[in-house]
Formats: structure tokens, sequence, C-alpha cells
């Protein structure tokens, strides 16, 4: 055992065999542990996991699911929860608690034309108080009828079922419909993937299909769209240019809310507090999860303008009319509180400088390996949120097979590097490699890394 390993109360060997009898993993084929230990992470400390056998990794991918933003093992943080903990740990979010307020107003100073925070729990939830705004703001201004919400392929907003109606993602779907209604699929703005013949104004073009879309729906019958400003899982898709101008156009002339799902880009992902920052977008609605508290607590926010927000307020005489809904572990106290720590640390170190700086470094250096690799097809990324599209052939774009990526994947763990590989989303388009490092990330992190990549690119990835 590693001596960077403490396990403390816990026994090893009894927690292994209690994890492969009782715990149902996320998005694991369970068979494999009929043989083999399931990987246990037992501890983390900057930019470093261990896993239980005591080995090191440099975690490429924060946490797996793009979270750890300002990394392992931050005990200001573990501090800033315990405290809160012992004053209050929770009450009903009908009413109000100290954290929750002073970090509403620290996040709305970071997103200006924003003004309303509610507080729930996970992205999936966050997006889904999105989508029922919209349709109580169809019931009782548009007479039931502008309930359409429109989502993009290739896009994710998450896990429940009205999140998955609002995914764009062919193999996260599958198996789990019937679907909830109303919920509308756009075409994606993978520039790379062009679906015209002409690639000339390709973003103008991606998303002139948005318009095309609401005027075959009907206008009257579209309350709003839910985009993510980079996809992330869909295969970290960087937006063309003038996609986003003509997207706020075509929501402006159709009285179309913009909802924006910052749930992987939000709190400094892509070097800005959001991603829909790069864009000089104004939305109505922003919901996010993950790298508010950097995973330290659960919390996720929807927020909105006061715009949004006043339609909730305007008829104090209709008891149905305000926004009815109830998020039990919205009330946790130690979301806010570990998401002001967090903030806090973001600040304080810079980080958003660092990821313009460390992310720049990164796509160098990816920019450098596909010149090595030909199965490279393309490198797209901002900030220090990245991935690479693996292709057999770079003129016809062949999707590289699975198989390949998950050796270079399964190569990196050998190595203690982890990164990410799109994985389960797209039929037979899961041939993105994805990485997410901290923040915190320096340049010999970017180096390890990347190294890793290359010695198993050149063992699996040769064509
Ligand atoms: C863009 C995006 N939105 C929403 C979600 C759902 O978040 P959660 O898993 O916290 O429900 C995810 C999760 O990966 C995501 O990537």
């Amino acid at each position: 055992m590693n001596k960077a390993v403490d396990t403390d109360d816990f026994n090893l060997s009894e927690c292994i065999a209690a994890d492969r009898e009782h715990v149902w993993h996320h998005l694991s084929q369970h068979k494999a542990y009929e043989q083999t230990d399931p990987l246990m992470i037992v501890k983390g400390d900057g930019m470093r996991v261990w896993n239980a056998a005591g080995k090191e990794h440099l975690d490429g991918v924060s946490g797996g699911v793009w979270t750890v933003n300002v990394g392992y093992g931050r005990e200001s943080i573990a501090n800033a929860v315990r405290d809160q903990l012992i004053k209050l740990n929770y009450f009903a979010g009908s009413a109000g608690n100290l954290p929750g307020a002073a970090f509403a107003s620290r996040l709305i100073e970071k997103m200006p034309g924003m003004s309303r925070v509610y507080y729930s729990n996970s992205g999936s939830e966050a997006n889904e108080k999105g989508y029922k705004i919209v349709r109580q703001i169809a019931h009782n201004y548009h007479g039931g009828k502008k309930h359409k919400i429109l989502f993009r392929e290739r896009d994710y907003h998450g896990t429940t079922i009205t999140a998955l109606s609002s995914s764009g993602q062919d193999q996260r779907k599958d198996q789990y419909g019937p679907f909830t209604p109303g919920f509308v699929q756009i075409p994606h703005c993978l520039q790379y993937r062009c679906q015209y013949d002409d690639e000339t104004n390709y973003g103008v073009k991606a998303a002139l299909e948005m318009e095309k879309v609401i005027l075959a729906e009907g206008p009257d019958t579209v309350g709003s769209v839910v985009l993510e400003p980079i996809t992330a899982g869909g295969g970290v898709i960087t937006p063309p240019e003038g996609y986003w101008e003509t997207i706020q156009e075509i929501c402006k002339k159709y009285d179309v809310l913009l909802h924006i799902d910052e749930v992987v880009c939000g709190l400094g992902r892509t070097g800005t507090w959001f991603g829909y920052q790069h864009y000089g977008i104004k939305p109505d609605i922003v919901t996010m999860a993950k790298g508010v508290a950097s995973g330290y607590a659960a919390i996720s926010c929807t927020v909105t303008t006061e715009e949004v927000f006043d339609r909730f307020k305007a008829d104090p005489d209709d008891p149905m009319s305000y926004f009815r809904d109830i998020s039990t572990f919205g009330g946790c106290t130690s979301g806010p509180a570990a998401a002001l720590e967090n903030m806090r640390i973001i600040e304080d170190e810079n980080l958003l400088d660092n990821t313009t700086a460390m992310g720049d470094y990164l796509m160098e250096k990816l920019r450098g390996l596909q010149n090595k690799y030909e199965v490279i097809g393309e490198v797209r990324g901002k900030g220090l949120f990245a991935g690479f599209e693996m292709v057999t052939d770079r003129k016809t774009k062949e999707p590289a097979p699975e198989g390949m990526l998950a050796n270079v994947a399964a190569d990196c763990m050998q190595q203690g590097v982890i990164i990410g590989r799109t994985n389960r989303c797209l039929d037979g388009l899961n041939n993105t490699v994805t990485l997410s490092p901290a923040l915190i990330a320096t340049t010999d992190d970017i180096d390890e890394l990347v190294g890793a990549i290359d010695n198993a690119m050149d063992k699996h990835a040769r064509i």
C-alpha cells in the first residue's frame, strides 16, 4: 500500500468485497467483476488520485466526468462545509439560508443580465427546472400552446426520462423510451461532420436549421431551446463562427427562450466563468452543476433573468401561478457553502487565467500529436476542455473503432494517467478522446498527460 493512501477506519479488502457484492456502478457492465475487482479510487490530492492498490494516477478528466475543477484535497472547502453543517445543515428551500443567499449574490455578479438562482442538486434536475419554467409560462401566458422545447443532436442534458427526452444522443436514449412529449431535435453544428455540400458560412447555415424547425413546428408552439455552449459528451464540439449570433437572433425573432446548459462548462472550465460568455450570448435560463462546488458537495443551480422570474409573481391572487416546484435537497446548505469557497479559490488562485494559458498549451501539444498520428482527424476545445476525433482515414473521416480508443485509454491507465473518451453516446461515432484536467494544471501535468497519450497511440493507434 502506498503511504499516500490512508484508508483510516475502512478495511480495504472488506470494502472491495462489499462493493463487488452490493454496489451497482454507473455506466458499467458488471459481468467482468465476477472475476476482477472494479476500479476503486480511495484518495485524491491536487491533480492526482490513488486506487485501492495504492497506485497513483494523474487525473486528466477531473473525477471522470469534468467535475473536480479546483482539484482534490481542498481542506478549506471541507472546513467551510463542516462549519456550515454544524450551524445549520438543512432547511427546506422555501426558506432562505445564509450560504445560499451569499452564493447567489456572488454568482449573479459573474453573470451580467441574470438575476435569480434556484437551487437543486444535479445537472439533470437543474435542466428539468428550466423545462418546468418554460412549460408554466406556456400555460399561464400562451394558453398552453408555446410549450415545445428544442434540443440539438449530439447534446446531452441529463439522465432522468425528461432530461433524456431533451438529449440528442441515440445510444444514451436507446431502450429508455417512451419519452416525454414536446421535445424536438434540431441538427448538430459540428463543422468537421458538415451536413452540406458547401461548407461556406457553416455556422450560420447550421443555426438556420433551428429556424426551419421552428417554422415547421409553428413559432407559437415553441417555448425554448436548450443548448450546451460547447457540446461535451457528444464529442467536445466548439461552435462554428456565426453560430451563436444567428441562434440568438432567431430566438429573439420568434420569442423563444434561450436556455444554456453550463453543467460542464460552468465555473471556469473554458477560461471564463461560463462557456456562453465567450460568444456574447444573452441567455434567459442558465443551468449549472458539476464545477459549481467541484464535487465537494452536491449542488446545481437554475439561473434566470429577472424578466423570466417576474412572470411567476405577476398575479399574487392566483394561487397556481407561482413556481410550484420543490427539490428536498436543494435546501442542503453544504452545496452553497462549498460553492462559495470553490469560487473564492478560482478567484484567489487566478484559475481562469491559468485555464486559458494551460488550455492553449494543451491545444498546442494535441496539435503536435495530430501532426504525428494520422488517426487524429480533428482537435477541438476551449480552455481545459479538449478532445480529438480519431478516424481511420482523414479523407473519408471514417470513425476509428471504439476498441482502438478503449486500448489507448487502458494503456494510459496502465501508465498512471486517466483520460476520457466518448462512449455509449452516438451510434458509430464514439470516437472522441476527451480531456478535462483540473483548472490547477501546470505545464508539467499537461506534458505528462499528453506524453502518456503519445506512448499509448504509438502502440495502439497507428493506421
Ligand atoms: C451538459 C450536461 N448537462 C447535464 C448533465 C447531467 O448532469 P447530472 O449527471 O448531474 O444530472 C450532464 C452530465 O454529464 C452534462 O454533461
